[in-house]
Order: C-alpha cells, then sequence, then structure tokens
C-alpha cells in the first residue's frame, strides 16, 4: 500500500472545490486543475465560505482555515498534476471528455501515479482504458456537500489491483470518510437505490400526481429526509441525474417486482 502525501484535483465545481478542500483540510498540499479562470475563481471562493461556516460554529480555528486554503494551489494547467501522488477527477459526466482527459493525465503524470474519477455512473474499466496501467485507475465517489457527507464509494475496475484499492481506502480514512468498497459498474450502491426514487418522483409530477412541493414534503416529513427527492434531483443537478438514470437504464434488465420481496425467508431483509 502506497501512502499518499499529496493529491491533484481535477475540476473546481462543487465536486472538485469540495473534494480539495477535504484533501487540504487532512494535511495534504493540493492542486486544483480547471482550464477556466472562473471556475478556479468561483471553486476557491467556495471552499473558503465552507470554512468559515465551520469557523462561524467554533469548529475551526481561522489560522487553521487560513492554512488550509494555502494547502490549495489553483491552477488552468493540466500538467501541473504531473508530480501528484494521487490524481482525483471531478468533472463532467461525460465519458468521453473523461476519457479524452485521462489520455492527457496519462501523458502528464508519474507511472506510480494513483487515478482517481469521482464518476457517479460511469465503468471505471472503461475509463481505466484511456491509460497505460489500469491497474492503477479506480472509482472513489464522494457526495456533496463533500465536506459534510461521510461516505466515498471507492470502485474497482476490472484490472484495479487491491494495492491501489487499500491505497484510496487508506486514504479515505484519513479524509473522515467511511469507504465502502463497492463493486464494479454500474452497481455504485447508492444510486441504484436512490436513482429510482427520484425517477419516480419526477414521474409523478410528469403525470400530474401532484406539486413538486408536496411530493418533497412527504418525503421532510414522513421519512425526516433532510430534503425531498425533487430538491435532491436539484442539488444532484437534472443533467447529472439524467445520465446516471440512462447508464443504470442500461445497465440493468429487471422484472418490474424483484422476486426476493416475496422469496426473503422471514419475510425480512435484513
Ligand atoms: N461546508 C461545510 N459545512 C456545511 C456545508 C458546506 N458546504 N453545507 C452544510 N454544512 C453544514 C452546516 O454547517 C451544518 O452543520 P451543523 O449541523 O454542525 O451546524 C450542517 O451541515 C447542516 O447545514 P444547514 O443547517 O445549513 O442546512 P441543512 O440542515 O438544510 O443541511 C444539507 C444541508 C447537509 C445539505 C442537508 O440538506 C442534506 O444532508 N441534504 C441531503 C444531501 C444529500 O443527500 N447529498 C448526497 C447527494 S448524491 C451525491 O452527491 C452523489 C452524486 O453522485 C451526485
Amino acid at each position: 500500500m502506497q501512502v499518499i502525501q499529496n493529491c491533484a484535483v481535477i475540476g473546481a465545481g462543487t465536486m472538485g472545490s469540495g473534494i480539495a478542500q477535504v484533501a487540504a483540510s487532512a494535511g495534504l498540499p493540493v492542486t486544483m486543475i480547471d482550464a477556466s479562470a472562473d471556475a478556479l475563481g468561483r471553486g476557491m471562493q467556495r471552499i473558503q465560505d465552507s470554512l468559515a461556516r465551520l469557523v462561524k460554529k467554533g469548529t475551526l480555528k481561522p489560522e487553521d482555515a487560513e492554512a488550509i486554503t494555502k494547502r490549495i494551489k489553483p491552477s488552468p494547467e493540466l500538467s501541473e498534476a504531473g508530480g501528484a501522488d494521487l490524481v482525483i477527477e471531478a468533472i463532467f459526466e461525460d465519458e468521453a471528455v473523461k476519457r479524452a482527459t485521462w489520455e492527457k493525465l496519462n501523458a502528464a503524470c508519474r507511472a506510480d501515479a494513483i487515478f482517481a474519477s469521482n464518476t457517479s455512473s460511469i465503468s471505471i474499466s472503461r475509463l481505466a482504458a484511456a491509460v497505460a496501467n489500469p491497474e492503477r485507475f479506480i472509482g472513489m465517489h464522494f457526495f456533496n456537500p463533500v465536506p459534510v457527507m461521510k461516505l466515498i464509494e471507492v470502485i474497482r475496475g476490472n484490472r484495479t489491483s487491491p494495492e491501489a484499492c487499500a491505497t484510496v481506502v487508506e486514504l479515505s480514512k484519513r479524509l473522515g470518510k467511511n469507504a465502502d468498497r463497492g463493486q464494479r459498474l454500474p452497481r455504485l450502491h447508492l444510486h441504484r437505490v436512490l436513482m429510482p426514487l427520484i425517477n419516480e418522483a419526477i414521474f409523478a409530477v410528469y403525470e400530474g400526481v401532484a406539486k413538486p412541493e408536496a411530493i418533497d414534503e412527504i418525503f421532510k416529513l414522513g421519512m425526516a429526509h433532510p430534503m425531498g427527492p425533487l430538491t435532491l434531483a436539484d442539488f444532484i443537478g437534472l443533467d447529472v441525474c439524467l445520465n446516471i438514470m440512462e447508464v443504470l437504464q442500461r445497465g440493468f434488465r429487471r422484472s418490474q417486482v424483484p422476486p426476493l420481496s416475496a422469496a426473503a425467508p422471514d419475510g425480512r431483509l435484513r
């Protein structure tokens, strides 16, 4: 197992900036890379706002917030990922764009670097085909807001090595997260359960069953969800939800009712 000492995060959006923040908060020097200067500026602002909340709450000292911010170097150049032990890619959920980015990173980075994608739905094995060492390629799926959510789904591709997996699980713990060693896509544990819920909520609006606010209220009042499924869909981004749903639709062929619900021996699943 390798102990990660520094990392590069590709993409300064909501997820990329959140990942950069938690890595820097764990003491790692981070290079946050985005071709867009605007996106880099917004990403750094998001990090400062998030740290300011913690300072205001009294859970972070102002000098620590400053030190965390200083550990993050924003850069527009992909080549700045060249010295990183670990590269985490958190760009738009589009397979062709991700593969093109990984080809460039493969040329720019060290041969012993670990490559991780934050994809929520694309096959890790297919993305890994863009790099020379697929055994060092893995999925690290974070949740929004990254500084708050305690889970990272660690996804192996067909050729991901046990060492790469152990390295990323160890790092996830240092980031203060629980690492769920997921199986291969499209079997990401969370989305195969969450997305059908969001899908049905959207159908309910589409079919005029209820207004979005009413559906969300049911889940907040009746299930103690912090936000209803439609607010959550907006929070994730409808374009991202659509991508995930399409991957799940292609990846699963199933009957309407899972046979296990009738066949569980004692009428319980757990
Ligand atoms: N940075 C740091 N802290 C933050 C934060 C941020 N960006 N956002 C919220 N917080 C903290 C607040 O400081 C607050 O902390 P305390 O309880 O210690 O005071 C806490 O989180 C709750 O925040 P708020 O009181 O402001 O607001 P809230 O109670 O409405 O909670 C929420 C906000 C945490 C986002 C909550 O609504 C929630 O948990 N929503 C569900 C989020 C969710 O399901 N995320 C997963 C989406 S799926 C995904 O991300 C994967 C994918 O592939 C797309």
